[in-house]
């Protein structure tokens, strides 16, 4: 692994640097050097290990989705993708740990215990500069309304935690690190209450019930093939929901548009909320319980190859929705197809407005003294 030779204030720019003050103990010999903080600990999410966090574990309450475009400045542009992970991985392992950033201006909102992590993601354009891993970009579906400012971005992170202060924080603390380097296209802002089945989301559906658990999200994840070994992708949409709309509709056209019951979430082929959606069932009237166009019938995996793991959040504000995130090794045989087919079809569609769509190749995790992105071998 090269050393990083370049001039790291010309690198980073004035802010960065400045923030940085010479401070980073490992620069410049690719070495990294923040203490974990021990995985026993209370509301401690390991930032060290072979995957990242915040991807297979369980979905904290509050997220944030931040995008940033790269500038490149004279030199090298692997040298500059490569000291900017550097940095974050620094940044990211002491927030983890509940710690500052360093020449943190507000160090005490920094708190242990709040389950935070940041999990990051390159486009494929860094992906590109970096000359290592292929996983495009996504398609337009239909139906897409999509504006610049929530679309595909070069870096994406994910911040979650159980406080929503402390969130804020290590967002504004990454941010304000990175000032120079990138300037933010967004940060979007998500909350959920996962309980034993799933969240609600703004529609009031319990979502998230039929996501796929222990070994086989492991696989749909970081299984093979996928475009670097401990590495997975993000497909992160944002869907305007138009809950005014929503309001005009029964619990029967509800329940109808989704397959399964609002109230308690189980499938309209029968069962309760635990048991598999039947696509063959028939109601009394000897036609199909849950609709062709229902959204389930519609989302669930054809094969193991389109399995996803889900973990999206809904958003509030001006518009309210959901900013769906799913997880995948390849998603060119899961989320794409799976996409494509609630986009032609979904019987949720009359209510939905997808404003919002980028692709990131979420990198592997890291070893202690390590840095992220170091498999790509820049
Ligand atoms: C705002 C948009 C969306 C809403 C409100 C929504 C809501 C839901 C709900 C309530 C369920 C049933 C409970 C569950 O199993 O989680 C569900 C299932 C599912 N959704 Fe969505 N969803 C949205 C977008 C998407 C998108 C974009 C995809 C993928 C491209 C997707 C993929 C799935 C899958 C794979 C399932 C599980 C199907 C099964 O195997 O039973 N959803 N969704």
């Amino acid at each position: 692994m090269p050393g990083i030779s370049v001039d790291r204030r010309a690198l980073l720019g004035t802010t960065a640097a400045a923030a940085l003050g010479g401070m980073l103990t490992g620069f410049g010999t690719g070495k990294l050097s923040v203490p974990a903080a021990s995985a026993a600990e209370p509301g401690y999410r390991p930032f060290y290990g072979k995957y990242q966090s915040g991807i297979l574990d369980r979905q904290q309450a509050h997220a944030v989705f931040a995008g940033w475009d790269l500038h490149w400045r004279e030199g090298s542009k692997k040298d500059q993708l490569r000291a900017m992970l550097q940095m974050i991985t620094e940044d990211a392992a002491r927030l983890a740990s509940g710690r500052g950033v360093l020449a943190d201006t507000e160090p005490e909102m920094a708190q242990p215990g709040c389950e935070l992590t940041l999990t990051v993601g390159l486009g494929q354009s860094l992906l590109d500069v970096a000359g290592h891993g292929q996983i495009g970009t996504l398609p337009h579906f239909a139906g897409d309304q999509l504006e610049q400012q929530y679309g595909q971005c070069d870096l994406l992170i994910q911040f979650c935690a159980q406080d929503p202060t402390v969130l804020q924080h290590a967002v504004r603390a990454v941010s304000k690190n990175l000032r120079g380097l990138a300037s933010r296209r967004f940060a979007q802002t998500g909350f959920a209450s996962p309980g034993v089945h799933g969240f609600r989301n703004l529609f009031g559906q319990l979502d998230g019930v039929n996501n796929p658990e222990g070994e086989v999200r492991a696989e749909a994840v970081f299984g093979q093939p996928g475009w670097i070994e401990n590495g997975t992708t993000l497909a992160l949409r944002r869907f305007e929901m138009d809950l005014d709309g929503w309001d005009e509709v029964d619990t029967a056209g509800r329940d109808h548009a989704l397959g399964r019951r609002q109230a308690d979430g189980s499938p309209l082929s029968g069962g309760s909320v635990d048991d598999p959606v039947d696509l063959a069932a028939v109601n009394g009237l000897g036609l199909p319980a849950i609709a062709a166009n229902a959204h389930v019938a519609l989302a669930r995996p054809g094969s193991a190859d389109e399995v996803m793991h889900r973990r999206g959040y809904n958003f509030a504000g001006q518009a309210s929705g959901l900013l769906f995130a799913s997880y995948q090794r390849d998603p060119a045989t899961s989320f794409i197809p799976v996409q494509h087919r609630l986009a032609a079809a979904d019987a949720l569609n009359t209510w939905l407005k997808p404003v919002g769509s980028g692709l990131y190749a979420i990198l592997p995790g890291v070893a202690e003294g390590g840095y992220l992105g170091e498999q790509l071998q820049m």
